[in-house]
């Protein structure tokens, strides 16, 4: 039986585990994305928040089956951390660590600093007394209480802004306070409190052919050519990858050259967030999977042919928990992005992401 056979709805065999075919949620046999990719000498994880995957077995179940890494999607952010100065809150954080430890899963940390989820009471310091301790200290106490378990680190998420005035870069409290180098900054203090992570830059809309994304894929290898040529302790990049469905082919001749030019830089390359944004939702739901599967198909057929891309992270694995949905969305009003569908029966862009995974 070829591994293609084997992949959704066959039935069970004692044995198969051990070929990385665990059980998926409904006693169907699911193939393993993470052995996959280990396979080809990459990981495969997902976003995920504990809280979901204690209430939810077939969640848990789907993470064991395909992830080797996990990507906290709450938990490790400041305000999630520290919502007051003086209230430091990492029950959750600690707890998917702990999850990962007892499963086997490395961990990338996500992330230290993001204009969207900065506490209040930080920015306001931040803008008030515009000293490096408020930033500091932050960076030193969270990269540092998971130094022996965050592998790699977003370090900062999301400083590129194709509306910025100043290189590309975004407007925001730190780039007000500090100027540019709150990057450097932020990057040296990470090294720092955690010297074994791997340090990242994660950043998002790179992927397709309008202008905006040129601006951005400009803005962003420039900057980080500056990181680089100024010995700042950078070791890869995020790209998040919310794939769209409004935006038109995916194009190689944008994208391979955007990731050569990345790896050239001798940076590694993390695909972090990947999901589809379908937009479009009258067609049938068969062929709204199958549109979906090809996206990301067509997408990781692209960056999979770049060596440096080391892995690959969906922005959670259910639709029901995708950060896409619309409030109160149910049924066929669910965006279809993630590979499992709102009760966790594999869709076709798992196969799709375990068949680009091998190719
Ligand atoms: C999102 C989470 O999925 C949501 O649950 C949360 O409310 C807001 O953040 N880019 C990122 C992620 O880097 O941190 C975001 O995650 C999605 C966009």
């Amino acid at each position: 039986m070829n591994r293609r056979a084997l992949l959704f709805g066959m039935a069970a065999t004692p044995g198969l585990a051990a070929m990385g075919f665990g059980r998926p949620a409904r006693g169907a046999m699911t193939a393993s994305l993470s052995t996959a990719a280990t396979e080809k000498g990459r990981y495969f994880g997902t976003a995920v928040r504990i809280d979901q995957i204690e209430a939810n077995p077939r969640l848990r179940q789907a993470v064991l089956n395909d992830c080797g890494f996990l990507t906290p999607e709450i938990h490790m952010k400041w305000n999630a951390l520290q919502p007051a100065r003086d209230q430091w809150t990492p029950g959750p954080a600690d707890g998917l660590v702990r999850f990962a430890q007892a499963n086997n899963l490395r961990v990338r940390g996500h992330a230290l600093l993001w204009h969207k989820s900065t506490p209040q009471w930080a920015e306001a310091e931040i803008a008030r007394e515009r000293d490096w301790s408020t930033v500091g200290r932050y960076i030193e106490a969270v990269a540092g209480r998971y130094r022996d378990h965050v592998e790699e680190w977003d370090v900062v998420n999301e400083p590129i802004d194709a509306d910025g005035s100043t290189d590309g870069l975004r407007d925001n409290v730190f780039m007000r306070s500090y100027g540019s180098s709150y990057i450097a900054r932020a990057l040296e203090a990470a090294r720092a409190a955690a010297p074994k992570a791997r340090l990242a830059i994660n950043d998002y809309s790179f992927e397709y052919d309008n202008s905006t994304e040129q601006v951005r894929r400009t803005a962003f290898l420039k900057l980080l050519e500056k990181l680089k040529a100024a010995g700042t302790p950078l070791d890869s990049v995020g790209l998040q990858a919310h794939l769209d469905l409004s935006k038109g082919p995916l194009k190689p001749g944008i994208l391979k050259p955007f990731l050569a030019e990345i790896a050239g830089m001798g940076l590694d390359i993390a695909i972090t967030e990947l999901d589809v944004n379908e937009h479009d939702r009258r067609l049938s739901l068969r062929e709204r999977d199958a549109r979906v599967a090809d996206e990301v198909r067509r997408y990781l057929d692209i960056v999979l042919d770049e060596p440096k891309v080391k892995g690959v992270t969906t922005w959670g694995l259910s639709d029901e928990h995708s950060w896409l949905q619309a409030a109160g969305a149910r049924g066929a009003a669910l965006n279809r992005g993630l590979p499992y569908d709102a009760v966790l029966e594999p869709k076709p862009m798992h196969r799709a992401i375990h068949a680009s995974l091998l190719a």
